[in-house]
């Protein structure tokens, strides 16, 4: 048998705070399984029709936030892939039991330092726009950190390079499904 397969059974979901490498990891997460890769930001635009900075800008949070909430709970039900969700996705209630429901959750953790240097002066993210994006970290972190720890499981993203991410996410897998490593 082919020692991933268990790996594959179900939709593997990558939580956490902007910058932790969510989409980039999950991307090569989903190539090393054989798995199909779904962005949730991605899907947001594209079921919107225009990018996030626009959806903020032009609807305001509250759509984005809805808009986010259906849209993932559609991908959930999707056969298994890898699903990448924006920092705040898990943060609201409805979502978080539909993805600890229907898939493993996985919290890629780092310290709010890595994220602010790794966010750089980017200016696709809303939240961070015309702020420090270590004081907006900072404050996202007390709020949200204690929540993401409800993820089935954390593995350490800081430092470390997205490949060996991967690997840490495929041990961390084998050992919550308790399949030998291969
Ligand atoms: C957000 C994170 C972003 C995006 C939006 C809001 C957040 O996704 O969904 O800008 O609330 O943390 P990434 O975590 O992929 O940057």
């Amino acid at each position: 048998m082919d020692p991933l397969s268990p790996l594959r059974a179900r939709t593997i979901t990558l939580v956490g705070l902007m910058g932790v490498g969510k989409t980039s990891v999950g991307k090569r997460l989903a190539v090393a399984l054989g798995l199909p890769f779904r962005d949730a930001d991605v899907e947001v635009e594209t079921a919107a029709g225009r990018s996030i900075p626009d959806i903020f800008a032009d609807l305001g949070e509250a759509a984005f936030r809805e808009g986010e909430r259906r849209v993932i709970a559609r991908l959930l039900d999707e056969p298994p892939h890898v699903l990448a969700t924006g920092g705040g996705a898990f943060m609201n209630a409805e979502t978080r039991s539909l993805i600890k429901s229907r898939s493993i959750s996985i919290w890629l953790r780092a310290d709010v330092e890595v994220l602010a240097r790794r966010v750089g002066r980017k200016d696709n993210r809303p939240l961070l726009t015309g702020k420090d994006p270590l004081v907006v970290l900072r404050e996202l972190a007390e709020i949200r950190y204690p929540i993401y720890a409800e993820a089935d499981i954390v593995v350490e993203s800081g430092d470390t390079p997205h490949h060996v991410s991967v690997e840490n996410v495929l041990k961390a897998l084998s050992a919550y499904l308790e399949i030998p490593e291969t």
